[in-house]
């Protein structure tokens, strides 16, 4: 009897050692990491850094100086994200290792309908979701802003609102990429009142160094400040949006802003020799995508291969990659997104089986789906880490340059054109490119298919937090710097290496000008590539790196862009 009763006696301990382990597992591993010397932000406008670094300083940690650097973002870069999208934060919780993605993807507005995008004869309207209030999802960035400052921040809203409202109400000097991007949108923007009188003057693109001003969003942000969500999802905000959508010819109801929330989604998650990886997870493609492509290449030993062998099998890696995407991927509340199959190493090493080292595969040879052409510029990222190893990669999205070009009378809120990244009608190609199936059809509630990829890296010695935007092309923009990343490069390094890209269709290796050099393209064209090199670099990536080794923290903005990134 005793000698029973000691064993149970023993085995309940072991269960509580066990137990206590699997609880206290978290909060070891954060102690065991450490804490990083410095904070650091790294975002594509110095302006926002800035805010970031502020917001540091008056004790608000990762998280409110996240919702600080994406709200002045939204103010000082127009053409890229805002009030009126949506976007995915990655948040890294140093107290107890906790790790969320918060999808604030835009939803289609519940008046939505499969065909809204096409005429009668079943043709997709091309311009009908790029420019215009039909364009337009539901946005959620507001959401996320009140999710995030409530549920993780230190600080009350409207501290880390402060600078973007300084930001709309004193101006900021109008520069190169607004120019560049508002010349591109200028008949959208001329076409809608509300933004012709905020984004131009007199119905031309602003001079340079010219001031900006944006009284009714600082008004708008004011209210969100005060009021929280209710601020713009509710009351004279969501009244003046809806108002100036209908009378425009949207379809946005009251209920489409009252209903919508931002949701909590466990990330992605994968490995890369001995490396961890925590990224989007649907709707984004991101991550499922990186992760794809990761364990497709993890047994070859890369670094040991030439340029051209090791170009083709990243490239043929991409390729199915984004054949995947196109087929399976889309919200996972509507549709099931096999997420642990595509992101499995045994299905990794079946698409390795049908790569031939001495030839490109066509895309047309892969089961798929049809389609064509890739571009795009703009969206936008932040990467933050604070001093206690809290982190954030925030990727945040209007789509298209300035969106959908409309702002809702008296809102200073410039709406997204996030429906296009839905599928008008299968194998149709997007403004990117991309194609894709009904798992990305459009249905009312429906968040569209996103590539936005913020994520974290760790090997347990070095650990990095990124992100950037560039439609089709953030997920090879990602996977790139994360190559980079495991052969030791830099934080400087992972943001300026030359980029090149491959989405399945079109059937093209895509390369930024600088990207490879004439001898490894030919090597390329002769195992069947066929090389195409574009005029403009693309992306704008956002990198800290935090060697606790070295006890060092490295952070770095991208040199396409006018981006800052600074240690505090
Ligand atoms: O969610 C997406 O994938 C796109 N709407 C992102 C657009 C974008 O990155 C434009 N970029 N430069």
């Amino acid at each position: 009897m005793r000698a029973s009763g000691a064993r149970s006696r023993a085995a309940c301990l072991r269960v509580a050692g066990v137990l206590w382990l699997a609880l206290a597992a978290p909060w070891v591993a954060a102690a065991a990491a450490g804490t990083p010397p410095v904070a650091a932000v790294a975002s594509a406008h110095p302006l926002a850094t800035e805010a970031g670094h502020e917001i540091l300083a008056q004790g608000g940690n990762a998280f409110d100086a996240a919702v600080a650097v994406s709200a002045v973002l939204a103010v000082v870069e127009p053409y890229s994200s805002g009030l009126g999208g949506g976007g995915f934060w990655l948040l890294h919780r140093a107290r107890d290792g906790l790790e969320v993605m918060v999808d604030a993807r835009e939803r289609a507005p519940l008046a939505a309908r499969r065909d809204m995008y096409l005429d009668p004869a079943g043709e997709v309207l091309p311009r009908a979701s790029i420019d215009g209030p039909l364009a337009a999802g539901i946005p959620g960035v507001v959401a996320a802003w009140v999710h995030i400052a409530e549920g993780y921040g230190r600080l009350a809203l409207a501290s880390s609102l402060a600078p973007a409202i300084r930001s709309a109400k004193q101006g900021f000097q109008v520069d190169a990429p607004y120019r560049r991007l508002a010349r591109l949108r200028l008949d959208a923007l001329r076409a809608s009142p509300g933004a012709a009188a905020t984004f131009l003057s007199d119905g031309e693109v602003p001079s340079q160094g010219a001031q900006l001003r944006q009284g009714d969003l600082a008004a708008t942000l004011a209210r969100v400040s005060r009021d929280g969500r209710k601020g713009f999802y509710d009351g004279e905000t969501a009244q003046a949006l809806v108002d100036g959508v209908r009378t425009a010819g949207g379809i946005w109801t009251l209920a489409d802003l009252n209903q919508y929330q931002v949701i909590e989604r466990e990330p992605v998650r994968g490995q890369y020799r001995g490396m961890h990886i925590t990224s989007a997870s649907p709707p984004s493609s991101g991550g499922v995508a990186l992760v794809e492509m990761l364990n497709v290449l993890a047994p070859y030993a890369l670094g040991d291969l030439g340029a051209v062998p090791r170009t083709h099998l990243i490239v043929e890696a991409m390729r199915r990659a984004y054949r995947d995407r196109a087929q399976y991927l889309g919200d996972p509340d509507f549709v099931e997104s096999p997420v642990g199959l595509l992101t499995h190493p045994y299905y990794a090493a079946g698409l390795r089986a049908t790569i031939r080292r001495d030839r490109a595969t066509p895309s047309a040879a892969l089961a798929g789906i049809g389609g064509s052409s890739a571009g795009g510029p703009h969206t936008t990222h932040c990467s933050i880490l604070d001093r206690e190893g809290n982190r954030v990669a925030a990727t945040l999205s209007i789509n298209y340059p300035f969106g959908s070009g409309f702002v809702p009378p008296g809102t200073g809120v410039l709406l997204n054109d996030e429906m296009d990244d839905f599928v008008a009608k299968p194998g149709v190609p997007n403004v990117y490119g991309l194609v894709g199936a009904q798992a990305n059809a459009i249905a009312p509630g429906k968040r569209m298919l996103s590539s936005m990829t913020p994520t974290f890296l760790d090997d347990g010695s070095r650990l990095a937090v990124l992100g950037t935007p560039g439609g089709s092309r953030i997920i090879t923009m990602v996977l790139l710097a994360t190559l980079a990343f495991t052969e030791g490069a830099t934080a400087e390094a992972m943001v300026a290496r030359a980029r090149f890209h491959h989405q399945y269709l079109p059937d093209e290796l895509q390369l930024e000008p600088q990207a490879l050099d004439d001898e490894t393209l030919t090597g390329l064209e002769a195992l069947g590539h066929r090389a195409h090199r574009l005029e403009r670099a693309w992306g704008n990536m956002q990198v800290i790196v935090w060697d606790r080794d070295r006890g060092e923290v490295q952070a770095a903005s991208d040199p396409r862009g006018i981006g800052a990134a600074r240690v505090h």
